[in-house]
């Protein structure tokens, strides 16, 4: 059975002291994480550390929002997922609409990204999602499959091991949300793709997130769609009493 997730990513926001509150307040929250659901947290790397000791009663598990493709070497300022590995992190970003645009991350530089990923031992998540201009002309659900396309060339058992997100990009911090009627459409969509490529079983098992100004009023309409299953969560998640009502719009 594929579990329910809700994940925030909290780009490139709050200093060490603002991440550590966010957490306690968090905390104090009483959420209810059963055996069916995972909250992530993907703060920036300089919290991972704290943030992972001061989880370790917790059930929240902590991800980061990127990965170098090498495993280690001359590329300075980089962070690779071998060291990820090493802090006990369990859950990488891939492929962000903020790292495709700003970034120029392509197909091959993903691919390579989630190769090191599968092979640290990291569950990636998986980010696609189309631009306005797409959806107006029509050539959204081609986008879609081009781009999930990258998962197309891994293993039964690395697909296993993989989140997908859909995050329309015109609905990124802009607080204009995807309809549930079209989350649960492009959902639809993608699940059949993974359903073609890989079979029913890996279809139905692999969780799929919405994500685009998903927000404390939209949280449970969205998530109640079928193949819905949770999702990640940008500026929402920067406060502990939206985040902590965004899980328990989840059931
Ligand atoms: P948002 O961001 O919730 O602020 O729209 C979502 C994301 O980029 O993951």
């Amino acid at each position: 059975m594929r579990k329910k997730i809700v994940a925030g990513n909290w780009k490139m926001n709050l200093d060490i002291h603002q991440g550590e509150t966010l957490v306690q307040d968090l905390l104090k929250k009483d959420i209810v994480i059963n055996d069916a659901i995972e909250v992530i947290l993907f703060p920036s790397f300089i919290h991972l550390s704290t943030l992972i000791d001061l989880l370790q009663e917790s059930e929240i598990k902590i991800g980061a929002q990127n990965n170098h493709p090498m495993e280690s070497g001359a590329f300075t300022g980089e962070v690779s997922a071998t060291m990820l590995a090493s802090l006990n992190v369990n859950f990488c970003l891939v492929g962000h609409s903020e790292r495709r645009t700003y970034n120029h991350e392509n197909h091959e530089v993903l691919s390579k990204k989630l190769d090191a990923l599968y092979h640290a031992g990291i569950r990636p998540i998986y980010c696609l999602g189309e631009h306005l201009e797409h959806r107006e002309n029509g050539s959204h659900f081609e986008l879609i499959k081009q781009q999930l396309s990258v998962l197309f060339e891994k293993s039964n058992a690395q697909v296993e091991n993989t989140v997908v997100a859909y995050e329309p990009v015109w609905a990124i911090g802009t607080g204009k949300t995807a309809s549930s009627a079209q989350a649960q459409e492009m959902h639809a969509y993608i699940r059949s793709l993974l359903q073609d490529k890989f079979g029913n079983e890996i279809a139905q098992n692999t969780s799929l997130l919405y994500g685009g100004s998903c927000n404390p009023k939209n949280a449970k309409e969205l998530f109640s769609q079928k193949d819905v299953d949770g999702g990640l969560i940008g500026g929402a998640s920067l406060n502990a009493e939206d985040f902590a009502y965004i899980i328990s719009a989840i059931d």
